[in-house]
């Protein structure tokens, strides 16, 4: 399972990328403008210093709804580094951008997927990535993980070359359930990750050998 880390802060991109486990970064307006990134030089820019810190796909999201708006943004980005992944949402003329893309060999991700549905029509039209938004559906009373098992059987069942891409993600229990459905990336905050180092146990047990050590060896 590949984890790619959800923001536009370096710091934390960083940081994520010197665990040595991180596999590419995930961005979206939202998470530009928390980090006070805008215009579309410093934008563009912004992108350009995240892939200098990552070896891996680095998803950037277009702002246009239309066909062709989409067409020109993401022709753009892609040509910005070789690892861009052009991040389209999940509309009619963002399906039809995504089949265009994929036509050209540009990379995709389909982003706010909410359904099984949606997820079809992703891979139909040859998304890279789709991004099922589990969080958003836990938090409005569903089964997000349900969602991400769901996509996996049927890109499985039909053998799509779509990745899921488990998004939204708002805890280290979610990244494993994600890893159980059989989702091939999760993308979260660097909480999440750092989350699944915790382990009491691990901590008392490294006190004691540290302790026992010390007693032999002063
Ligand atoms: O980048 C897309 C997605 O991960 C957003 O997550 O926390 O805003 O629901 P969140």
């Amino acid at each position: 399972m590949k984890f790619f880390i959800d923001t536009a802060n370096l710091k934390e991109i960083r940081e994520a990328a010197d665990l040595g486990i991180l596999d590419g970064v995930t961005t979206n307006p939202s998470l530009m403008a928390k980090e006070g990134i805008s215009g579309t030089e410093n934008i563009l820019n912004h992108y350009k210093t995240i892939c200098s810190i990552v070896d891996g796909p680095v998803s950037a999201e277009v702002i246009s709804t239309d066909f062709a708006g989409m067409v020109k943004e993401g022709e753009h980005l892609a040509a910005l580094h070789p690892n861009i992944v052009v991040k389209v949402p999940m509309i009619k003329e963002g399906i039809k951008a995504i089949k265009y893309f994929s036509d050209k060999g540009i990379k995709t991700n389909c982003t706010l997927v909410f359904s099984a549905g949606q997820a079809l029509l992703a891979a139909k039209a040859g998304a890279t990535m789709v991004s099922p938004f589990l969080g958003r559906i836990d938090d409005s009373g569903w089964d997000g993980v349900q969602l991400i098992e769901q996509i996996v059987h049927i890109y499985r069942t039909y053998n799509y070359k779509t990745e899921v891409l488990a998004a939204s993600i708002r805890s280290g229990l979610h990244i494993i359930r994600c890893a159980e459905a059989g989702a091939d990336i999760a993308t979260c905050p660097l909480s999440s990750i750092t989350a699944l180092f915790n382990h009491p146990l691990t901590d008392i047990g490294l006190e004691k050998f540290l302790a026992d050590y010390k007693k032999v060896n002063g």
